[in-house]
């Protein structure tokens, strides 16, 4: 028996060929195919411009400094993330103030006023897991607060509210295109502008300097993405509904599957704020054994993962208490397998599963 993955990039012989046919040119360092993913990418989430990046980690230092916030100012950010979301305020001389979550894993939008001071200056949002946060309500705490917005749509290629994608509502936003992400490049990232001298000075800073030719117009770093990521990036965003639309099936399988189990809290449906499924996470109302559910899992053949066992707030370099929620969720749940390649009978198999596993502990 396959042991079935927690997530998988969907390679298929039109991204092979891509990459291949950019191979072939020999062009194969940032350049005409990086732009024309920019220009797709643009597009497809609704915004000005586009700039790719080599992570998703440099997308999110670049959006933050292309603010121009002064050292020092304070950004709202939720507890639970990955390390990168609040890594990359401290790497760009900011303070970041951690805010609780609610069970969706998003930012609790009702706690976002109390943590504001005279030195906050922004709020970045992140779209935990694919389930796109509360963004317009706090899009409006951020105006009525005169407070920039920033959108870190990591793991959230593809949700949206109405017809509106993630990474369209903030003043800047950043998205990465790390293997196992929504569309994926192996390693790379995304920023996205709405206005364009935004993007001027942010290629600057990740191009050593400089912005169309040879001068060097400031200081600057080689961050870019190359042509062999970007032309796989293409070939990803060309299927990139089709993809979304795998995840929602599988997802689908595992709502219904379990939607009796009253122990466990299940990601939010799609309505007005969409999920992309990019991951699958249970919390256990009552508290959950990790370990014990590894052992199980993995003799069932199935990987689990907790992607965040710790808070930001208490990880390295921070080391401070978790906030309520955060804490409680980064013990007690846990992902179980989905991705777009992944076999409809095999998401069976896991649902089965994680209902024997669920009824085992209510005995
Ligand atoms: C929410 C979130 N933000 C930022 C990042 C950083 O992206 P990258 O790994 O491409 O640097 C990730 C990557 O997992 C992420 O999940």
């Amino acid at each position: 028996m396959e042991k079935i993955p927690i997530a998988m990039p969907d390679i298929d012989e039109n991204d092979i060929k891509a990459v291949s046919s950019c191979l072939r040119s020999r062009q194969i360092a940032a350049g005409k195919i990086t732009e024309e993913f920019e220009k797709l990418l643009a597009k497809e989430i609704g915004v000005k411009c586009c700039l790719a990046v080599n992570s998703g980690t440099t997308a999110l230092r670049i959006a933050l400094r292309s603010l121009k916030l002064s050292k020092g100012s304070e950004v709202i950010i939720p507890d639970m993330s990955f390390a990168a979301t609040a890594h990359a305020v401290s790497l760009e001389g900011l303070i970041p103030i951690f805010c609780d979550i609610k069970p969706d894993g998003n930012i609790d939008e009702s706690l976002i006023e109390k943590r504001i001071t005279p030195k906050t200056k922004a709020v970045l949002v992140v779209h935990l897991h694919g389930i796109c946060a509360k963004i317009d309500m706090i899009s409006e705490i951020c105006r009525k607060n005169g407070l920039f917005l920033v959108e870190d749509c990591a793991q959230a290629f593809g949700s949206n509210i109405n017809e509106n994608m993630a990474g369209s509502f903030g003043d800047v936003s950043a998205f990465s295109l790390y293997a196992t992400k929504n569309i994926a490049t192996g390693e790379g990232g995304v920023v996205c502008f709405n206005h364009a001298e935004d993007e001027g000075k942010a290629l600057r800073w990740v191009n050593n300097g400089r912005e169309n030719g040879e001068e060097i117009l400031s200081l600057g770093d080689n961050l870019r993405l190359s042509n062999i990521n970007a032309s796989l990036g293409i070939s990803q965003l060309k299927k990139h509904k089709k993809m979304l639309n795998k995840r929602k099936v599988i997802a689908e399988i595992y709502n219904s599957e379990f939607s009796r189990l009253n122990s466990i809290i299940l990601p939010p449906y799609s309505g007005k704020y969409g999920n992309a499924y990019h991951h699958y996470n249970l919390i256990f109302k009552r508290g959950v054994d990790f370990n014990e559910a590894l052992e199980f899992f993995g003799s069932e053949g199935i990987s689990i993962k907790r992607y965040y066992p710790y808070t930001l707030s208490e990880c390295a370099p921070f080391r401070r208490k978790p906030l309520k929620t955060s804490g409680f969720i980064s013990k007690n749940s846990f992902c179980i397998p989905i991705f777009s390649s992944m076999k409809e009978s095999d998401a069976k198999r896991v649902a089965k599963a994680v209902k024997d596993f669920v009824r085992r502990r209510e005995k």
